[in-house]
């Protein structure tokens, strides 16, 4: 019997309508336009403000789009992960809510906390899965609500995340195409420079954990911002090696949406040009494990069966690594 392949078979994706700009940071910070355009290459980003809407609802609206492209009734989903850091809850896991929301009753899933490289982790998951035999319907989700867990004090992180979620249908195939090669990797001694500090088991939250705002994201950006682009390059670098290919036979990078100067950086060092490389920062900012389904969900009309697709991402942990992908259909709007 020839080898298994999974393939991605449909790309969904959503951001909430609400836009925070750059000028209504300027507002609630000091911080300027301009900064923030030159420092992180962002305009600005979506907040989901509904009231009772949480990480899951932005899932579901991705979701119904994955079971509507690839023709599958909500029974027919097998296993659903969700990669996310703002669950709806701390437990039970986002995933489960998910599927109950969308009626996919024959499923399971369960949660990745892997932060911005979360999505790398579901996907290398949710294609073994498939790869084995044992399933042939898996859903990959890539989700956050950041605008839950950021301080709008704190003019160091506050204009970089945002809301939005996406995702892939992973399937069987025995053509040459789909999930390739991944090399991931991490380093707990990372979790210094990015982390939040309460509310975890290690410091539960207090009123004194509220009073020092230690329930928001903590960010030493310089220190992430260095060990990402080596890490994106390098991971980069170890798969299209082991799989004897070159950076010309890349047609498309799709890096982590963290910072534009760190999306060039890992760029030129690899030798991808600009008009190869996926790009939403500007409108969405960082949306956590959201940003590389987003970018497939926004380019999948550009895309042709058989482009080689690097997926590449850094983050909190630290967590990183490069994936390899062969598309498998032709785009469709
Ligand atoms: O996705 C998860 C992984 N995260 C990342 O990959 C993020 C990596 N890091 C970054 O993207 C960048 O480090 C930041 C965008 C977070 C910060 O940019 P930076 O160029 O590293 O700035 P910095 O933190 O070194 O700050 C430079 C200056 C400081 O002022 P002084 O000390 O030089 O007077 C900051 O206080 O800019 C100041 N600053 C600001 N000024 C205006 C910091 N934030 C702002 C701001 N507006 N929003």
């Amino acid at each position: 019997m020839s080898k298994i392949h999974a393939a991605i078979t449909g790309v969904g994706g959503f951001v909430p309508d609400d836009i925070l700009s750059n000028a209504d940071l300027e507002k609630l910070v000091d911080t300027n336009d301009e900064w923030i355009t030159t420092r992180t290459g962002i305009k600005e980003r979506r907040i989901l403000r509904t009231p009772g809407k949480a990480t899951s609802d932005m899932a579901v609206e991705v979701v119904k789009q994955l079971l509507e492209k690839t023709n599958t009734r909500p029974e027919e989903v097998e296993m659903l992960i969700c990669a996310t850091v703002t669950g709806d809850m701390v437990f039970p896991d986002t995933a489960n809510t998910i599927l109950d929301k969308v009626g996919a009753k024959n499923a399971f899933g369960y949660d990745i906390n892997a932060a911005c490289s979360g999505f790398l982790y579901a996907l290398t998951t949710g294609a073994k899965f498939i790869e084995s035999g044992m399933y042939k319907k898996v859903i990959v989700i890539g989700a956050d609500k950041m605008s839950s867990i950021i301080d709008y004090q704190d003019r160091a992180t506050c204009i970089i995340f945002g809301d939005g979620a996406g995702g892939v249908m992973l399937e069987p195939t025995e053509e040459s195409v789909g999930f390739i090669d991944a090399v991931l990797k991490a380093d707990g001694a990372g979790r210094e420079f990015l982390h939040m500090k309460a509310g975890g088991s290690l410091k539960p939250p207090t009123q004194e954990t509220v009073a020092q705002r230690e329930h928001y994201v903590y960010q030493e950006g310089k220190s992430v911002f260095k060990a990402a682009v080596m890490g994106m390059v390098n991971t980069t670098q170890e798969v299209l090696k082991r799989n004897d290919m070159t950076v010309d036979e890349v047609h498309w990078m799709v890096p982590h949406q963290a910072n534009l100067r760190i999306i060039n950086s890992v760029g030129e060092m690899l030798g991808i040009p600009p008009e190869r490389v996926m790009l939403n920062i500007y409108k969405y900012g960082n949306t956590t494990a959201g940003t590389i389904p987003l970018c497939l969900w926004e380019y999948e009309s550009q895309l042709k069966k058989g482009d080689n697709l690097i997926l590449t991402a850094f983050g909190g942990g630290f967590t990183w690594g490069s994936i390899l992908i062969k598309w498998a259909y032709d785009g469709r709007k």
